[in-house]
């Protein structure tokens, strides 16, 4: 029996790990290796219809940090461990046409991985939300799995696209409304984890027809600059923008993120990212609730897999599988949100003396 096997939105997984949308699965070549190296499935590179132009210099950059100098830097150095990565890449350059054959070709070659398709338009007209239709169907026409609608997107110029939307309640019926009319696959809603609103934005996705929030995307941040050269470790011409953090370093805040949308709707399913390197951080997803995983980072990291993870994929079977059996587990199910109502507010958790009530005066 295949303890990895999971079903996750109606969709059958070999086992729950899923590369997340991003240059790991930004061609067909790149998915077809990930799929031959074991991945359970992908959510591909984000496909669009507007024209996409990225920086002229580095899209990404790998931070490491170490134990004898422990500042962060992409700077080569000895000895040192992952931090995190930082991007300002946009979605796909390639246009619609060249993807759908692709797909069907990847969905042909292996029907038992799940590929789910990543797309984004805007939200200031009708016609942007007919452009979510057009993708939706044309992906799905090709033999997609499941759609997942990018709201999270941290670097878009146009405030009527990615995480610039994931705000708004209506945008995301709207879209929702526009895409469920369209197709009937699973939907995956991609939210961005830098809204204070997080809970009602998912809420307003899962009433709308979301069959999963994925989460997180990249958070918003700044690359650092180096006090001998005066430079931004990453610029061009001497400029930076707000781009996206990801790996290691965001671990703690995606779980956070995860745990209040479980929270908020036990019963609903949640798709975690960020951070993931290993089993014991894809079994802090699974404990708060999230029933697939994502990984980016760690995947482009590995040397000589291409940026897909090889030996990754590998790893992360080999040592969920090896516990679920020796805990006597059958699957990622039994584990699910264990840690649920382990997460509490500040006042329920013991304090040394009676007399705190939550921070105000105790009623005489
Ligand atoms: C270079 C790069 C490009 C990305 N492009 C996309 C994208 O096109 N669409 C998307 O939804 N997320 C994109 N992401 C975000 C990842 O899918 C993922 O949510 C994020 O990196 C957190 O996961 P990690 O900690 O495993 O890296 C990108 C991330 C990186 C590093």
């Amino acid at each position: 029996m295949n303890k990895l096997a999971t079903t996750f939105t109606g969709l059958e997984f070999v086992n729950p790990f899923v590369l997340a949308s991003a240059p790991p699965t930004e061609s067909k070549l790149k998915i077809l290796k990930a799929f031959e190296s074991g991945w359970g499935g992908v959510v591909t590179k984000t496909i669009g219809l507007h024209p996409v132009e990225n920086v002229a210099g580095p899209k990404t950059i790998y931070q490491r940090t170490s134990e004898t100098k422990p500042y962060v830097s992409r700077m080569k150095r000895t000895e040192t461990v992952s931090h995190s990565s930082w991007n300002w890449e946009l979605i796909s350059d390639k246009p619609l046409d060249l993807w759908l054959p692709d797909l069907e070709e990847i969905k042909t070659t292996y029907p038992d991985r799940m590929v789910i398709a990543s797309i984004m338009a805007g939200a200031g007209s009708d016609e942007e939300m007919d452009n979510w239709s057009k993708l939706a169907s044309a992906c799905v026409n090709v033999g997609c799995d499941a759609i997942e609608l990018n709201m999270s997107c941290p670097h878009m110029d146009r405030k009527d696209m990615g995480a610039n939307i994931a705000n708004d309640e209506d945008i995301i019926r709207s879209v929702l409304g526009a895409v469920t009319s369209a197709v009937s696959v699973p939907i995956w809603v991609k939210l961005t984890p830098s809204t204070s609103k997080l809970v009602d934005a998912a809420g307003a996705a899962y009433e709308s027809g979301a069959s999963s929030i994925s989460l997180c995307n990249t958070f918003p941040s700044l690359p650092l600059m180096d006090p001998e050269t005066m430079k931004f470790e990453v610029e061009v011409d001497g400029l930076v923008t707000s781009g996206g953090l990801g790996g290691l370093a965001i671990l703690h805040q995606a779980l956070q993120r995860v745990s209040d949308i479980s929270k908020a709707f036990p019963d609903e399913a949640i798709s975690g990212i960020g951070g993931i390197r290993g089993f014991r951080e894809a079994f802090n997803f699974i404990v708060h609730g999230a029933g697939n995983l994502q990984v980016c980072t760690a995947a482009m990291e590995e040397k000589g897999s291409g940026g897909i993870g090889i030996k990754l994929i590998q790893e992360l079977k080999h040592d969920l599988s090896d516990y679920l059996e020796h805990k006597g587990y059958s699957s990622i199910e039994e584990i699910r949100g264990i840690a649920r109502h382990r997460v509490v507010e500040h006042s329920q958790v013991r304090r040394k003396s009676e007399v705190y009530n939550g921070g105000y005066s105790i009623a005489s």
